[in-house]
C-alpha cells in the first residue's frame, strides 16, 4: 500500500461517512419540512365591482382604509336580513365612537328587484352608515363566490323569496378577511368579536 492508496482509501471513508451524515440529517429533517402548512387556507372577499345606494360605481377598493361589516340580503326578506342588519346595527351602537371607523354594508342577492333607490330606502332602517350595494346578476354572482355565499330563487304563487347563507363578515381596512359571525349571534358578542380586531 503506498502513501497516495491509504490517503485515497482514507478520504474514501471520510467521504462515504460525510455522504451517511448528510443523507441522515436529511432524514432527520424530513419531517419538519412545512408540508401542513401548504394546505392553503380558503380565502373570503376580493376584489368587487357593484352599484351603491346612490347609483355611482363603486370597487372594493373604495372601501380600504376602513372596516367593512358585511351582509349578503335583500330588502323584500321578511325577517332573516332585517333582524341581522338590526344587530350589526345594534352592535356598532353598543361600541360606539370605537366602531366610527366600521361601515356596514349590505349587498344584495337579489339584484333583479333591489334598485339601488329601493336599498338607499331600505338601509336608511338601520345604522345610518349602511351602505346597500347593488350590481349586475354577473357582479353580484361573482361577489357572493367570492365570499363564499349561497343564495337561490325559491318561486312562491307568482312571486318569489330568496334563500340564502346569513353570515356578517368582518373584512379589514385592506378589504382582508378577519372574522365572520353566525346566524343568531347576540348583537353584544358582535360587538366583542368586532372590537377584538379595530
Ligand atoms: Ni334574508
Amino acid at each position: 500500500m503506498t502513501i497516495r492508496s491509504i490517503i485515497a482509501a482514507v478520504a474514501g471513508v471520510i467521504l462515504i461517512a460525510a455522504i451517511a451524515l448528510g443523507a441522515r440529517s436529511l432524514i432527520v429533517a424530513a419531517p419538519e419540512s412545512p408540508v401542513a402548512s401548504s394546505r392553503a387556507m380558503p380565502t373570503i372577499g376580493g376584489p368587487f365591482s357593484l352599484t351603491d345606494h346612490d347609483g355611482r360605481a363603486v370597487t372594493d377598493a373604495d372601501f380600504h382604509g376602513r372596516y367593512m361589516l358585511v351582509y349578503f340580503g335583500y330588502t323584500y326578506c321578511p325577517d332573516v336580513c332585517p333582524t341581522s342588519l338590526q344587530v350589526m346595527t345594534d352592535a356598532l351602537d353598543l361600541l360606539g365612537a370605537k366602531a366610527d371607523a366600521v361601515t356596514p354594508v349590505l349587498i344584495t342577492i337579489d339584484p333583479e328587484r333591489d334598485t339601488a333607490e329601493l336599498l338607499r330606502d331600505y338601509v336608511a332602517n338601520f345604522h345610518p352608515r349602511t351602505v346597500g350595494l347593488t350590481g349586475t346578476p354577473e357582479q353580484i354572482a361573482a361577489v357572493a363566490k367570492a365570499y363564499r355565499v349561497y343564495y337561490a330563487k325559491a318561486e312562491q304563487e307568482g312571486t318569489y323569496l330568496m334563500d340564502h347563507s346569513s353570515i356578517v363578515y368582518l373584512m379589514g381596512k385592506d378589504g382582508k378577511f378577519l372574522t365572520h359571525f353566525s346566524h343568531n349571534t347576540p348583537a353584544d358578542k358582535m360587538a366583542e368579536g368586532i372590537r377584538r380586531h379595530l
